[in-house]
């Protein structure tokens, strides 16, 4: 029987937006972007009020009232310090198996390993393993064993003492804790939007973050920091830059760190982190270059798209500063994975009390049947 290709049309109507600008699929307490103004809100604290919060002190504002239990920053200080040591006792038999993977497909694989069904506290057991997994994956690229968590320190300073190997100085754990804080949330973003999509179908809250971390690891969300600093690498020399930056624009590339789906005037984030980039002695040269890439990119930007408001991007400084503390360019998107398992764990309790499996429409617009 030939059915009738109108009947096979969605029931949903006409609507349909590709890439979902605009349309809202949920509600949350957790963050706000206001694109037009610039400004990033976290649950009821400007971005920039938050400069200089501890992350722990950001994990307690995010999980408040979600959790099976609320803890608050001194709490969480000492919860995160013992689930990173459990953590690296879970790793060390599995580092074998990351050979031939990327950075973040190692820790796509490590965090893969944690089960589902085990009865705890697996929002802190996420956001406690990251730094473990990141450290380890970066120190086994540069055929360095792994170094073991000291539970007594804060988040950001045992991340970078176990990339390092050593405790580093308060100026460069301030910088990677503002780094941390800055990205924790960020309204629906594609990644956040996969961790609660899987997060409603009750698969468990470990699926749901790699889901997050998969959605991140692409160029067009988490990857683009490690290519700014390919770009800037590129360019090279100051006479370079508006050269470099013509031709690649003629290929009709994109160049990373600018442009962004909602904000229409510069990410609140990228200053935040500009500041805390500039506060770090060792990064004079790298930071005056790139200024002059960033002012050069946008007022090309600009006269090739004057109808769309081009600004700089939280990766383009996200570049600046991960290179400054240490971190391999090849581990930024786990970094951000890092910071950003706050957000999708807090993501994920919300979702877990509304409750209501998402499961949107398409429209059918292939062939009816003959
Ligand atoms: N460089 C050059 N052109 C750009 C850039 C850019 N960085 N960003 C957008 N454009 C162009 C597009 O090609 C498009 O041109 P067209 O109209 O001629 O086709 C126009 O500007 C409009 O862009 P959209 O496609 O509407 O932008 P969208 O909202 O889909 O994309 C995105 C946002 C993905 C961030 C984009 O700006 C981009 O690719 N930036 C570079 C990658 C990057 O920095 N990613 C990190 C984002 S921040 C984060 O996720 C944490």
């Amino acid at each position: 029987m030939n059915i009738p290709l109108k009947s096979l049309e969605s029931p949903a109507g006409d609507v349909f937006t590709p890439g979902l600008e605009g349309v809202l699929v949920a509600e949350t307490v957790l963050s706000h972007v206001d694109g037009a103004a610039g400004r990033l809100v976290l649950r009821g604290h400007e971005l920039g009020q938050l400069a200089d919060w501890s992350f722990e002190a950001v994990l307690a504002l995010l999980w408040r009232d979600l959790g099976p239990e609320s803890l608050d920053e001194t709490q969480i200080r000492e919860r995160l310090g013992t689930a990173r040591m459990a953590a690296f006792e879970r790793m060390t038999a599995a580092l074998p198996a990351l050979e031939g993977l990327s950075q973040v497909e190692a820790l796509r694989l490590l965090l893969s390993r944690l089960p589902d069904a085990e009865p705890q506290c697996h929002h802190l057991v996420a956001v406690a393993s990251v730094p473990v997994f990141a450290a380890a994956i970066a120190r086994c690229g540069r055929g360095l064993a792994p170094v073991q968590p000291e539970p007594g320190l804060g988040h950001a300073a045992d991340f970078l003492r176990m990339l390092h190997g050593v405790e580093q100085g308060p100026e460069r754990v301030r910088a990677l804790e503002t780094y941390l804080v800055t990205v924790a949330d960020h309204g629906l973003n594609a990644s956040t939007f996969a961790t609660r999509v899987i997060a409603s179908t009750q698969a468990g809250l470990f699926s749901s973050v790699i889901g997050g971390l998969c959605a991140l690891k692409g160029p067009l969300h988490g990857g683009a920091p490690g290519p700014v600093l390919d770009m800037l690498d590129a360019i090279g020399r100051e006479e370079n830059i508006v050269p470099w930056l013509t031709d690649a624009l003629n290929r009709g590339e994109r160049l990373m760190g600018f442009g962004h789906r909602i904000y229409r005037v510069r990410d609140p984030r990228a200053d935040a982190l500009k500041r805390a980039v500039a506060a770090l002695r060792e990064t004079g040269g790298r930071i005056a270059f790139a200024e002059k890439v960033e002012v050069e990119a946008l007022a090309l930007l600009a006269e090739r798209k004057p109808l769309r408001s081009l600004q700089t991007n939280v990766e383009f400084y996200t570049a600046l500063l991960l290179e400054a503390v240490g971190f391999p360019r090849d581990s930024f998107t786990n970094v951000f994975a890092a910071g950003r398992m706050a957000g999708w764990t807090a993501h994920v309790l919300e979702q877990d009390k509304v409750g209501r499996l998402i499961r949107p429409q398409s429209r059918y617009i292939g062939p009816a049947p003959a």
